[in-house]
């Protein structure tokens, strides 16, 4: 590669949406009775993505994954994995997924070592050493020998992972792989989840918890009574207005925002009434003209930082799971 880092950047972020679809999804729809639980739904996940499946219970999650392992039969619409339909191409596709879809089913009686020859037996059979790898990777290797009654929820799910891995998936998918876990296990999970994206793995995965899969996932779907609310990276959707938080000397306050209010960049100012800070644009949109215009003014700023948006915030806004807000935002 040639040219200077901060020319290839952009470029990298325009290009990767040409990059391997790996899952897509097409008018995809499934309907029970009355009910449509997955309505119209257009998705793409592309190779190398941590895809955040967002939404809060009975959203469609489940039902889109199951649909996608070809689980159950869509009502109307498509969905492709690897290249290929699912329904038609079963035998093809599924053998390249890995899937732990709700919680896994576990031989209680035996050991996770002892769990997985059972699997890698109906695979046709998983060298020893694809079971150490995967242990590990699962940072179950100390208990591979130990039973799975003696595990717990957190380690029972990363055992279902393990399996997951098994056959070395292009696409792992996991559905609410957290769900149900202590803080402890939740952060295991997490680490897991990063350990694989270092792997180039194409992770997707469902959690009802948007601030479960923040730091992990490269892109997010929002997905609230069966339609697509987003489909963006967590960056966008905290995303702010330009503006600036900047904390000041209760005494100078009203007089700096008076002086703001003034400038043409700053006729919107205001005080947050909870934490008492000036909320401002700045002058070109920088905040070091911010803060040097202030501190000319004789009003040295105690910290300056740009305003995101509360991710939960804007997560309960989106899926209209909010009982201050009431509806799901439609998009048309
Ligand atoms: N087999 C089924 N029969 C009838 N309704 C179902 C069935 N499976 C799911 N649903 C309904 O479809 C909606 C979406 O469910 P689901 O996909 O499980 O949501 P999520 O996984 O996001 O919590 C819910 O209203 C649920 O009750
Ligand atoms: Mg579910």
């Amino acid at each position: 590669m040639t040219g200077t880092l901060s020319a290839t950047r952009p470029q990298q972020s325009t290009n990767r949406r040409s990059g391997n679809v790996v899952l897509q999804t097409q008018a995809l729809t499934k309907r029970y009775g009355e009910r449509l639980a997955v309505n119209n739904l257009d998705l793409a996940v592309y190779q190398g993505d941590i895809f955040g499946f967002l939404g809060p219970n009975g959203a469609g999650k489940t039902t889109t994954i199951r649909m996608a392992l070809g689980l159950i039969t869509p009502t109307s619409g498509s969905v492709e994995v690897l290249g290929q339909e699912v329904q038609q191409h079963r035998a093809a596709v599924l053998p390249r997924v890995g899937a732990l879809v709700e919680t896994p089913a576990l031989y209680l009686y035996m050991s996770g070592r002892d769990n997985l020859r059972a699997v890698a037996s109906v695979l046709g059979g998983v060298p020893e050493a694809r079971l150490d790898y995967v242990l590990d990777l699962v940072g179950l290797a100390g208990r591979d020998k130990d039973r799975v009654r003696t595990y717990s929820l957190g380690m029972k799910q990363r055992l279902g992972v393990a399996i997951a891995l098994l056959n070395d998936p292009d696409l792992l998918v996991l559905d609410e792989p957290a769900n149900g876990l202590d803080p402890a296990g939740i952060v295991e999970m997490r680490d897991l989840m990063r350990r694989l994206a270092a792997e180039g793995k194409t992770v997707f995965i469902s959690s009802h918890v948007l601030t479960e899969v923040r730091q992990i996932c490269t892109r997010v779907a929002i997905l609230a009574q069966g339609k697509l609310v987003t489909e963006t990276t967590i960056d966008e959707l905290v995303k702010g207005h330009g503006e600036f938080v900047v904390t000041l000397e209760p005494a100078y306050l009203n007089e700096a925002l008076a002086l703001v209010r003034q400038q043409p960049w700053g006729t919107r100012a205001r005080v947050d009434a909870v934490t008492n800070a000036l909320i401002t644009s700045a002058p070109q949109g920088h905040g070091r003209d911010l803060n040097l215009f202030l501190v000319q003014a004789g009003f040295a700023p105690d910290g300056l930082t740009p305003q995101t948006q509360d991710l939960e915030q804007v997560f309960l806004q989106l899926t209209g799971t909010d009982p201050k807000n009431g509806k799901v935002e439609k998009q048309s």
